[in-house]
């Protein structure tokens, strides 16, 4: 085939600290990309937001930075046949529809300044898993109809607009679909994390809408997750469809091909997302996991249901060593300080910065730094950080073991901690089963441009995707004792205990 007959597929994969765009040809292969990293505001203690406006722009400069590099590769856009975006999800934008600027910035999913108002709707609603059997999730700071009742409450501009009739609210793929294209949609998987989405029907829950006072003429269509959404109207990908679109954490299950129930993969990104594909049917957890829906690629395609079990700090506790406390010159480092001492040294950290998410769901957890001697280096703080996310991690399969009956042996990881060998290699001694990571580690975006390019027939089933989305791997090992293992968890577990009530 000329290089001027090849066809591929774009990605946007907008997260929670940098956007990217990447062109995929059709055997999977990354041909061009370009990042940029961003600062979230971080205004109060406990609040993250970010300019839904920088967010656009962000995406902008992703897109002409990789179509630059593409076009020097000596292709042109016009090949590029559909883009895929996959994206924080619960961050929450709300905007006006006459002017399409946003009201205010998005609150981003970690933030936890509705914890006030969480503990009010866990008593008007008499549990805090009052909904869970119809959107699969607990009340808690984490999802966006908390935010988007926040701001109801607290934002003159967004009170205005619903006066006006013109108050819109969205998920960050809302939010780009919208402004790249003028279609007001979002897909099942991002509604699903917005607490108002019926997990059976897929439409928005009456139920839930009133209980958080959003109204359904402000939320936008929810439609599959790969079909063609719109056209973007301007710049370098002029009249390319949008025709697939994920939440990030399923996005990256698509990319690991997790196709058959009983398979799941753990995302070490800013925070940290095990999915576990439970097919056709949603399982309804009784250990602090979370029912979502894990993708329908097509509107006429069965979607398929996941458990997941979501830690709020994984890759942000390392930049948070690196840009606030200055442990760390780069995030790379933590795997080598890591490696200077033989073990954690009786110290643990639970960095529960944000609450303690999954299976804990405690909003009132605070980061704890414990068991610290005249002994202890940095290399033990750093060693316990990479530590943090295992324990939690290994909390979640044991959660997950309980819900689905089922016994994990192998768990595919993929995400920025997985770079660090030394992480995986702790990992893998946490949870004594195989750790295996592929060799295609962008997985995320894959899973977008796998879900855009089956929409418009690049590929034209499942299992062409599973083919593309096929790599090889390393795997790891626990190398530690029993014994070794279980004084660490009941480390581990003791300093939890001194993490939980603190912000009461
Ligand atoms: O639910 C939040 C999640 O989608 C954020 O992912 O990779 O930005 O940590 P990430």
């Amino acid at each position: 085939m000329s290089k001027s007959d090849q066809v591929f597929v774009g990605a946007i994969d907008q997260g929670t600290s940098s956007t990217r765009f990447l062109i995929f040809d059709t055997a999977g292969k990354i041909v061009a990309s370009h990042q940029c990293e961003y600062e979230n505001h971080y205004a109060k203690a406990g609040w993250v937001e970010k300019s839904p406006v920088e967010i656009l722009d962000s995406v902008e400069t992703a897109i002409a930075g990789a179509c630059r590099r593409f076009n020097s590769l000596g292709y042109e856009a016009s090949q590029i046949k559909a883009v895929g975006i996959t994206n924080q999800r619960e961050t929450t934008v709300a905007f006006d529809s006459e002017t399409g600027a946003p009201l205010t910035n998005a609150i981003i999913w970690n933030d936890v300044r509705t914890q006030a108002l969480v503990r009010r709707l866990i008593e008007e609603a008499g549990s805090a898993t009052r909904f869970a059997t119809t959107n699969g999730l607990p009340i808690t700071t984490y999802f966006s109809a908390v935010k988007m009742r926040w701001m109801l409450e607290n934002v003159a501009a967004v009170q205005e607009a619903r006066a006006r009739g013109t108050l819109r609210f969205g998920t960050i793929d809302t939010w780009l679909i919208y402004k790249m294209t003028g279609s007001y949609v979002t897909d099942v998987t991002n509604a699903s994390r917005t607490m108002l989405m019926d997990l059976k029907t897929f439409q928005w829950s009456a139920e839930c809408l009133e209980f958080f006072g959003v109204k359904a003429e402000e939320l936008p269509e929810i439609r599959s997750s790969a079909e063609t959404y719109g056209t973007i109207s301007e710049g370098r990908l002029e009249g390319v469809p949008i025709s697939g679109c994920l939440g990030d954490q399923q996005a990256a299950m698509v990319g690991q091909s997790c196709f058959d129930a009983g398979e799941a993969k753990n995302t070490y990104g800013t925070g940290c997302f095990m999915l576990f594909n439970t097919g056709d049917k949603p399982i309804f957890s009784k250990n602090g996991l979370l029912t979502t829906v894990g993708y329908q690629l097509g509107p006429q395609a069965t979607p398929k249901y996941a458990l997941e079990g979501s830690i709020a700090v994984a890759g942000s506790a390392i930049q948070w060593l690196r840009d606030k406390v200055g442990l760390i010159g780069s995030a790379p480092e933590i795997g080598i300080l890591s490696d200077s001492v033989e073990d954690n040294g009786g110290v643990y950290f639970v960095t529960a910065f944000s609450g303690l998410f999954a299976p804990y769901w405690r909003t009132d957890a605070r980061g704890c730094l414990v068991g610290l001697t005249q002994y202890a280096t940095r290399g033990h703080i750093a060693r316990a950080t990479l530590e943090s996310v295992c324990y939690q991690t290994r909390a979640i399969l044991e959660a997950m073991r309980k819900d689905s009956g089922t016994e994990l042996r192998r768990l595919r990881v993929d995400g920025g901690l997985t770079n660090s060998d030394q992480a995986m290699q702790i990992q893998a001694d946490i949870l004594s089963i195989e750790v295996v990571r592929p060799e295609m580690r962008e997985t995320t975006a894959l899973g977008a441009a796998l879900a855009a390019g089956l929409a418009v027939g690049v590929w034209k089933d499942e299992s062409e995707l599973r083919h593309v989305a096929q790599s090889s791997v390393t795997a790891f090992w626990s190398r530690i004792s029993d014994d070794k293992r279980a004084e660490m968890l009941r480390g581990w577990e003791k300093a939890v205990e001194r993490s939980l009530d603190w912000a009461e």
